[in-house]
This record gives C-alpha cells, structure tokens and sequence, in this order.
C-alpha cells in the first residue's frame, strides 16, 4: 500500500466539486468525500468522481448497531469507493459487522478505517460528556486495538498519534491523519498539525489534506508540492 496525498473536497455541491477537480488535467488526485457532499448530492457525486478517474476516500462515519452497519456497508461497498469508515466506539461487533458487509461477492472490499476519538473530544469532555475517565490517548490506542482486532485496516488519528498507533498495532496497520498544514501556510482551526514532510517522517501513510490545497491560489500546485513533500 503505497503513501498518498488525499484532498478533502469539502464542497456542498456538485458543480463546486467539479469546477475545483476539473483544475487537475494531469494526475487525478485520490479525493474524500465527506458527509457534506454526500448529503448534499447523494450517491451519484461518488459514481461520478470515480468514473473521472479518482479513488475515494468515502467519510460517512458509520455508527449504529452491527446490523444496521453491516447492510449499510454491503450499499457503500457497491459504489466501489477505495476507503471508508466507522466510528470504534460502535464496538468490536460493529466493525466485524461492517468488514462482513462491505465484503463483495468476488472477495474484494474498501479499505476500513475507524476513528477513534474525534480530535474535537478532549480529555475534559470525554469525562463530562461520556463518563470515560481514563487518559485521552489510551482511549485512542484502546480503540485503535479494537479496530485491529475487528480486522480493520487502520484509523484515522492526528499525525502526532501515528507512531505510537504504528507500535501498538503494527507497521503495516494504516494511519490516516488529517491536520496537515504547510510550513509556510495557515492553521486555521485545526490545532495539532504537522508538515507533509515531518507526517511522511514521523510513518503516515495517508495524509488528508483540505484548505491547503482547495483554498490555495492555485490548488494544483498546492496539491503538487504536498505529494513531492510527502509521497516522493
Ligand atoms: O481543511 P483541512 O485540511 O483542515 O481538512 C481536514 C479534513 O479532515 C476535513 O474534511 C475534516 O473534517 C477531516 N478531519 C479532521 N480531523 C479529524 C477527522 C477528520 O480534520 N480528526
């Protein structure tokens, strides 16, 4: 599984998404595809960005009882997107459930990736709010080792958790990191970040990457330097 550079097409329509995308006449970027855009459009901008060309990271965020997921999943898994996810506190069943269901007859399926706790969840409002009182990051790497243990593919975690989630549950366990900004460039609300560069170091193997380069002035150079930054 190579490393690659995944743009956040946080758009709330079609015709945005397009006018952004039809800027990329030569290598066609691996695109996500959130809930945003899925609301807002439907299943059909996901059937229409692949037949362009591109792979799809498909951020639906599963969380429901295993059953529900599972058939859900087996729905997604026909849009022949390349990458979803679910959320790990849905427990192991769940994600069990959605791997079963997203599993094609021919043996073939996305990657399935889960988030752990969502990096808008502190330590503060994960005791207030979901009476968890253990430290933030062992409830991450807890749930990353669930994920594992369910069969999953990965998580989607910050850069910085990266490494300790590669040592707890093995290089070849993918890490999805969002939270990447360029040395030079703005944070805007996203508060642990990281380079392409110091991810790539540090052993992302997807970085997510959306402002940066759909804000950009011009998002194919933009897009460009992150993929020389982090993938070359
Ligand atoms: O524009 P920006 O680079 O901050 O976009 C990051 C993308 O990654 C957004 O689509 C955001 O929803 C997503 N994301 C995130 N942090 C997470 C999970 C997903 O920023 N923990």
């Amino acid at each position: 599984m190579g490393k690659d550079v995944i743009i956040a097409c946080d758009f709330d329509s079609a015709e945005k998404t397009f006018a952004f995308l039809d800027k990329f006449t030569g290598r066609k970027p691996f695109v996500k595809i959130g809930m945003e855009l899925y609301y807002a459009e439907g299943p059909s901008i996901v059937r229409e960005i692949k037949k362009r060309g591109h792979k799809i990271f498909l951020d639906l965020k599963l969380h429901d009882i295993p059953n529900t997921v599972k058939k859900s999943m087996a729905v997604l898994s026909r849009l022949d997107v390349d990458m979803t996810n679910l959320h790990a506190a849905g427990t192991i069943r769940m994600m069990e459930g959605a791997l079963e269901g997203l599993t094609r007859p021919d043996g073939t399926r996305p990657l399935l990736i889960a988030v752990t706790q969502l990096t808008s969840t502190d330590q503060e409002s994960m005791e207030k709010d979901l009476l968890i009182e253990k430290p933030i990051a062992d409830v991450v790497m807890h749930y990353a080792h669930n994920a594992k243990v369910a069969g999953l593919d990965g998580v989607v975690c910050s850069p910085l958790e990266a490494g300790k989630v590669h040592e707890t549950c093995g290089e070849k366990f993918l890490t999805v990191t969002p939270g990447v900004r360029f040395a030079d460039g703005d944070v805007g609300d996203q508060k642990r970040v990281m380079t392409p560069a110091e991810a790539k170091k540090i052993g992302s193997d997807y970085i997510v990457v959306g402002r940066p380069i759909t804000a950009a002035e011009d998002p194919v150079a933009a897009y460009e330097r992150c993929v020389r930054e982090f993938v070359d």
